[in-house]
């Protein structure tokens, strides 16, 4: 927006444009707040709200009586407590086939053993669609109320969540746990969304998308009498920290709950068959048209609550429960045009550019295409008429042409063998292993390759890595236009090189005083990442979060691990031996790692990196106070109370590291019947050797 400097200013033009601002800003504050769907970024918001002060600052008389500057909490716009959550709110991992499903049983049954005389019973119950929350009453009385914000932070929603009438103020009955947290989801039903927007139309308002949008931007409110508006509901399912334990299972968990005063699904059973969990979820499926709100599949949970906790976790779901989604929603549209999408390791992905159409109430204008056999496969071209679907948040897909309406001047899509952006050579990489074709192919620019360089830089700051706050992928990509960001390192180098630069950032379009301050000071406050978290942004190929965290764990700092990779990389087989013996580290991840740091622009971009933030070792939440903390522990033999896998999820959480293979850093041989070279090999080093019985004395002590 070109605006007038401020002195020259007509009282007139002031008049107009203040008049302007406050209808903006309430445009965009709707939604930001009731839509939860902001058209602009919080630094263009800013911008908005400062030139607004400062031409009303100039011209006192001239302040409307609606004016944007006088409202209450408009102020405080992005205002809402952070609340940290005791215990993390998790997300589920998905299943969409029965095979999925059984599969995933099939690991309950392979994690705790099927010689064990374990039985697995798992609950059933409707996926709300709607936004998470959690309650947390102290002594039976509602205190505080969050969202899930990333699962770790949330934010605090207390006087909002204190209008919904199903959300009880006061527990009934008297035997509760003193500090209890209840989780569960707040939604909208279908009659109470087609009223509002029947309102909204009346009043000649936008009308909502859907009543999950609306949910979430209602209990996001900061003027809480528009969320009593909204009649707002709750389901409870889950519950996070508790003073004391208050069920075995989740059924009698969530009895517990209704007798409290909570309303809980009447479409949730147990049991111990895969085909009457697969059954229950079609019946819910029939009924889904006639419950009177959305839900977007079934929920099963393990639900006897020891085994659980013995299950345990993956980076940020649990391993005892699985969302089964229900089958995608379809639409007919043109596909207009084919795009390459680079991607941070330079893996191409072909994207479909659609005329918008509504899918299952959402607008839809963008499909992947997968990689270039699918499309080959599918035949599918542009100008074609194709069928789209989508599935809850998954990315919409092209399901197939309508070969009927294909215009007669067709061609057939090629793929093109040198990247659109950088100009360099195409590729398709042979698997080492299968010795066949990698299905993506890849620009082989690297970093030379622009739109890489950008992807690593937007991936490093996103929420999973860096997680830097105002430097999302549109203010990346402006920087790395600039030439003010390139690499990691001038991230943390931009407010000296700001100081002496003209113009300031304060100063440019898009930002003010006050947002880039807040940039400045969200990237100091990332100079000491979490280990983990830096391994992981380096976006290094094959390491996601979980090899980030069993490296970060493994290794005490950051130096130690580059210096381990480096070492492997010289071909040092101790080295690469240590890393391999990584549980859940593999040969691929390993190859990866040594290349990354084989390559010394990489190596120099990480040294100049580390010269501008200070790694903090990953703090693994484990009993400290345990013997075997620290120590290093290889199992061998068979073992007759647990399977192997459950073996290390619980050496793990009392602080040892399991290894695969017996070397001089091994601390503890845990040998079953059975146990042959590895037993010999700890002998001869004069380890400490224990049988399965004598191990879990061990580690129950604690
Ligand atoms: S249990 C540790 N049960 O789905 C498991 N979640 O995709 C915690 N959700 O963030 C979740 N209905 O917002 C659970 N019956 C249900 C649910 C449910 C909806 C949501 C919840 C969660 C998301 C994960």
């Amino acid at each position: 927006m070109a605006s007038k400097s401020l002195p020259q200013l007509s009282k007139a033009e002031a008049k107009a444009e203040l008049e302007h601002l406050a209808k903006e800003i309430s445009r965009h504050d709707e939604a930001y707040h009731a839509k939860d769907r902001p058209l602009i970024s919080d630094a263009q918001y800013d911008e908005l709200r400062q030139r607004n002060q400062a031409i009303e600052a100039k011209f006192p008389d001239l302040i409307l009586d609606n004016s944007p500057s006088k409202k209450v909490g408009a102020t405080i716009a992005k205002g809402f407590e952070k609340v940290r959550h005791r215990v993390p709110m998790l997300s589920l991992g998905n299943g969409f086939n029965d095979q999925d499903i059984a599969d995933f049983v099939d690991r309950g049954y392979r994690f705790f053993g099927r010689d064990k005389g374990i039985n697995l019973k798992f609950t059933v119950e409707p996926k709300i669609d709607g936004i998470s929350a959690s309650l947390r009453y102290e002594n039976g009385v509602f205190a505080q109320g969050a969202t899930r914000g990333d699962g770790t932070t949330g934010e605090d929603i207390t006087a909002n969540l204190k209008t919904i009438k199903e959300i009880p103020q006061k527990l009934r009955g008297n035997n509760w746990p003193q500090t209890l947290e209840v989780r569960g989801e707040i939604y909208m039903d279908h009659a109470d969304f087609a009223e509002l927007n029947r309102r909204a139309k009346e009043m000649g308002g936008q009308t909502y998308v859907n009543p999950r949008n609306t949910a979430a931007g209602s209990v996001r409110q900061l003027n809480s009498s528009i969320t009593a508006s909204r009649n707002l509901k709750f389901f409870a399912y889950a519950w996070g920290y508790v003073s004391e334990p208050f069920a075995s299972t989740q059924m009698e968990a969530v009895a517990k709950l209704g007798e409290w005063g909570f309303k809980t699904n009447p479409l949730t059973i147990a049991t111990g068959e895969l085909e009457a969990m697969l059954e229950h979820y079609r019946y819910i499926e029939e009924q889904r048209s006639s419950l009177g709100y959305d839900i977007d599949g079934v929920v099963y949970k393990l639900d006897d609550l020891d085994l659980r906790e013995r299950w345990g976790f993956v980076a940020r779901a649990p391993r005892w429960a699985i969302a089964h989604k229900f089958s995608a929603e379809q639409a007919t549209t043109i596909l207009k045009k084919i795009d390459i999408q680079v991607g941070r390791t330079g893996a191409l992905t072909p994207v479909a550019r659609l005329q918008p159409v509504t899918v299952g109430g959402v607008v839809v204008s963008n499909a992947t295409l997968h990689n270039g056999d699918e499309i080959a496969k599918k035949d599918i071209r542009e100008g074609d008429s194709v069928i789209v679907q989508r599935a809850g948040d998954v990315i919409p897909q092209v399901v197939k042409v309508i070969l009927q309406k294909r215009p007669s001047d067709s061609k057939p899509f090629v793929f093109p063998e040198k990247c659109l952006v950088c100009d360099a050579p195409v590729v398709r990489e042979s698997n080492p292993k299968t010795g066949k074709n990698d299905i993506v192919r890849r620009c082989t620019g690297g970093l030379n390759c622009k739109e890489q360089a950008v992807q690593q830089l937007k991936h490093f700051v996103s929420r999973r890595a860096l997680d830097i706050d105002g430097l999302g992928d549109k203010q990346i990509a402006a920087f790395f236009e600039e030439g003010k960001i390139l690499r990691w390192v001038d991230i943390f180098t931009l407010k000296q090189r700001d100081q002496a630069s003209n113009p300031r950032l304060a100063k440019k379009d898009g930002w003010g005083e006050q947002s880039a301050n807040n940039l400045f000071e969200a990237i100091e406050a990332r100079r000491q990442p979490d280990l983990d978290r830096l391994i992981f942004a380096l976006g290094i190929r094959h390491v996601g979060e979980n090899t980030a965290q069993l490296l970060a764990r493994n290794f005490s700092s950051f130096t130690a691990f580059e210096d381990a990779v480096i070492a492997a990389g010289n071909s040092d087989i101790e080295a690469q031996e240590n890393l391999l013996a990584i549980d859940g580290i593999g040969e691929i991840a390993v190859a990866s790692l040594m290349a990354f740091f084989g390559d010394e622009e990489n190596r120099n971009q990480v040294d100049q990196l580390l010269d501008q933030v200070q790694p903090k070792p990953y703090v693994f939440e484990v009993e400290t106070d345990s013997e075997v903390a620290g120590k290093t522990v290889v199992f061998t033999g068979s073992l007759e109370k647990m399977t192997r896998s459950e073996a290390k999820v619980m050496a793990e959480r009392v602080g040892a590291k399991v290894v695969g293979s017996v070397s001089k850093n091994t601390d503890i041989l845990v040998a079953g019947p059975g146990a042959g070279s590895k037993l010999k090999k700890a002998n001869e080093l004069g380890l400490l050797v224990l049988d399965e019985d004598q191990w879990l004395e061990l580690v129950k002590t604690v």
